[in-house]
């Protein structure tokens, strides 16, 4: 079954009657206009549409908790329609904790993920009830333990762990392999769980792990899970503990350029659901609660951007350069990753001829460039341009480099459309300078 993930565009993309692009039964012109540009565009009903996916293709699962990775895109809203639908989520920091807190999130369907969490994210965290910490290190142990000191509290941690399992996608995004800066190696497990098991404050009640982003390989899951299965039933039987919880992370790759093509939602779960059955058999334990942490994969194809054209160059014997109004400030991915995204024009661009170009931004450096050689019909300044599959790690990762504003995002939905997140405002930008 074909999903969100393995398409380029949100479901709702057509063109309307004037020939213009359309989400969410919204005139991209239109949304440009009323809003400004750049703009990021999320369509609800490709983001429920995924979310739901998620959950069917698990359904047949006897606990199933899909924790969203607020990392890939969080804002109050986003987390109000994530959490209507089910989801409990990853937070790795105090601001996500808050924004999920300040959301009407059910804290306890979180989870505290993260290398480095500080005394104040860790306080912060106990107060609003968090559901589970991912204990990543030693030093987390004694830090979370300090601060639950005297209090009555007990709380649920997993255990992250690496498990060994390189898988192919960009170095920077690899976090499954041995030398990794995240997590328990194997070899350290036991001490791990000797010192957790020292207080009495925490309750360990399972394995966590992580192996990479934007995957599309399913050898790598079933991999991951015959380490996790076998490394819960050891620990069950060494300590005589009752650990049930694994917790795959996430990883799902979805679709930039018609040339990705990653497994489906649906197959993906078949192969986890196997893959559990599986090793459950084969290591003798009952089914344990899984909890799996998909970002990119619920809320990427949702996303798209509206920029505006302004200048162009034409390198003599080179390369056409056409300038948008945004960049790597707004979507880092191309200029950290290399990463490829796919656009069109939003303006009705019926029967005109097509040329090559290279879509810049607009930031002072040589590397922002957008996307490179795409054919496009002939754009004029003040045209629209759309970039597709920007809702997962753009407005998360964006910064205010030469101090320019952070774009506006608006949610679209069956001729509606309401800004979730304003457009920041030149007061905002020095509101902090001293
Ligand atoms: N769980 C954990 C513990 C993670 O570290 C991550 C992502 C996820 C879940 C969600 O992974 P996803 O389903 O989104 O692939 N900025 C990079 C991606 C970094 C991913 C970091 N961890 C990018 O733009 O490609």
């Amino acid at each position: 079954m074909m999903t969100i993930n393995q398409f380029i565009k949100p479901k709702s993309t057509k063109r309307n009657s004037k020939g213009n692009l359309e989400l969410g039964g919204c005139d991209c012109l239109e949304l440009a206009g009323k809003y400004g540009t750049p703009l990021y565009v999320m369509c609800k009903e490709t983001l429920v549409d995924m979310a739901q996916s998620f959950k069917k293709a698990f359904s047949d699962y006897p606990k199933f908790q899909p924790t969203y990775a607020s990392k890939a895109l969080m804002t109050k809203k986003i987390a109000e329609i994530l959490y209507s639908e089910g989801f409990g989520f990853d937070a790795v920091s105090g601001g996500e904790i808050y924004t999920l807190h300040k959301a009407g999130v059910d804290m306890a369907r979180v989870t505290f993920n993260g290398n480095n969490k500080t005394q104040d994210e860790i306080k912060l965290a106990l107060e609003v009830g968090i559901g589970h910490f991912s204990i990543d290190n030693f030093s987390e142990i004694e830090d979370l333990a300090s601060a639950l000191q005297g209090t009555d509290k007990i709380q649920h941690v997993q255990l992250r762990i690496t498990p060994g399992i390189e898988c192919h996608t960009h170095e920077y995004i690899q976090t499954g392999h041995l030398d990794s800066k995240f997590g328990f190696d194997l070899s350290q497990t036991d001490s791990a769980v000797e010192e957790i098991l020292k207080h009495k404050n925490l309750e360990l009640k399972g394995l966590h792990a992580h192996i990479g982003s934007q995957i599309f390989e399913t050898k790598v899951f079933e991999d991951e899970i015959e380490v996790l299965i076998k490394e819960l039933a050891r620990l069950n039987e060494k300590f005589n503990l009752k650990l049930d919880e694994i917790n795959i992370g996430g990883g799902l790759g979805i679709t930039y350029t018609k040339e990705d093509t990653p497994p489906s939602v649906y197959e993906i779960a078949e192969i986890i659901k196997n893959a559990i059955d599986k090793n459950c058999k084969k290591y003798s334990i009952e089914k344990p609660k899984l909890f799996i942490e998909p970002g990119r994969s619920i809320v990427g194809t949702a996303g798209a951007t509206l920029y505006r054209a302004g200048s162009s160059k034409q390198v003599p014997n080179g390369k056409k350069y056409v300038a948008l109004d945004g960049g790597m400030a707004d979507n880092p991915r191309p200029s950290m990753y290399g990463a490829q995204y796919s656009a069109e024009v939003a303006n009705n661009k019926e029967n005109k001829t097509t040329e090559q170009i290279t879509l810049s931004g607009r930031y002072c450096e040589s590397g922002d460039i957008l996307i490179k050689n795409i054919e496009l019909p002939k754009i004029e300044k003040g045209d629209v341009v759309c970039i597709y599959n920007t809702g997962a790690y753009n407005y998360s990762m964006a910064s205010n480099y030469n101090r320019i504003l952070k774009p506006a995002m608006v949610l679209v939905n069956q001729g509606q459309s309401a800004m979730i997140v304003s457009r920041q405002t030149y007061e905002q930008l020095i509101e902090n300078d001293l």
